[in-house]
């Protein structure tokens, strides 16, 4: 039988309970937190708080603030905008990747756990370390691309040609937040990260390949001709089935295989 030897630091242990509500608290609720610091050489911990929903928001971004804000300083974890815009709240809760700060805790059944996304380096608590996912990012140019002389003003771009990028449906490639809940729930990235981009950056790659005013396609392609880079995608959904903004990154890496095949013929 395998043998394995898990990694340092990689089994969770209970950590301390909080119960921060008052006697008369008519709705409270237990939130399972994962945290891990670097400042100390101890394993992660699930910290449990028990807080009085009636003294925040709904979202469960509201209940982390009121923590934070009330009970433990030290909880760390991202968020800008509250707004589903800027994917730095992204975590997992309750076992799917999502956004805090668009999940209401009323969706969620029981007490709520919330760790980071998963497969990812811990920089502390729910804080994921993006710095390989962003140079990923950089690897595909995400910018226009040009050699045709610049015009006097904006190269212009028709209302269909915008809607390729934005969905007739506000669906399309260029409302992705790169919140990286899709690349960090799909198995073939669990696995081949460090080579295969993953279904966020792909989805990138794919906004890119489709915006009518670039004029580098054939050299992003090339960039894209990889065994590992693009064709570690096995069509599982998972990316698709996850992503918060209702996006189909799936479907993204699809046409960029579609793309590659369309060129040699
Ligand atoms: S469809 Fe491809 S990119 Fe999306 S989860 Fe599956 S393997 Fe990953
Ligand atoms: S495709 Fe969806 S899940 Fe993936 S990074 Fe973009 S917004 Fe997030
Ligand atoms: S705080 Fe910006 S997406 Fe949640």
């Amino acid at each position: 039988m395998a043998d394995f030897t898990l990694p340092k630091n990689s089994k969770i242990k209970p950590g301390k309970k909080i119960d921060a509500v008052d006697a008369d608290a008519k709705n409270k609720k237990t939130f399972n937190v994962y945290r891990w610091s670097p400042d100390d050489d101890g394993n992660p911990r699930l910290d449990s708080y028990t807080i009085d929903l009636d003294k925040h928001g709904p979202m469960v971004l509201d209940a982390l603030i009121y923590i934070k804000d009330n009970v433990d300083s030290t909880l760390t974890f991202r968020r800008s905008c509250r707004e589903g815009i800027c994917g730095s709240c992204a975590m997992n809760i309750d076992g799917t990747n999502t956004l805090a700060c668009t999940k209401a805790i009323s969706d969620c059944k029981g007490d709520v756990k919330i760790t980071p996304l998963p497969h990812m380096p811990v920089v502390k608590d729910l804080v994921p370390d993006l710095k390989h996912v962003y140079a990923q990012y950089e690897s595909i140019e995400p910018w226009i691309k040009t050699d045709s002389p610049a015009p006097s003003r904006e190269r212009l771009q028709s209302a269909e040609d915008a809607d390729a990028l934005n969905g007739h449906d506000g669906h399309g490639p260029a409302m992705c937040i790169m919140c990286f809940c899709c690349s960090t729930s799909c198995p073939s990235y669990w696995w081949n990260g460090n080579k295969f981009l993953g279904p966020a950056v792909l989805l990138q790659a794919f906004r890119w390949l489709t915006d009518s005013r670039d004029e580098a396609k054939g050299e992003r392609l090339d960039q894209l001709e990889d065994p590992f880079k693009l064709y570690r995608c096995h069509t599982i959904m998972n990316c698709t089935n996850t992503c918060p903004k209702g996006l189909n990154p799936a479907q993204s890496v699809a046409e960029i295989k579609k793309m590659m095949v369309e060129r040699k013929s």
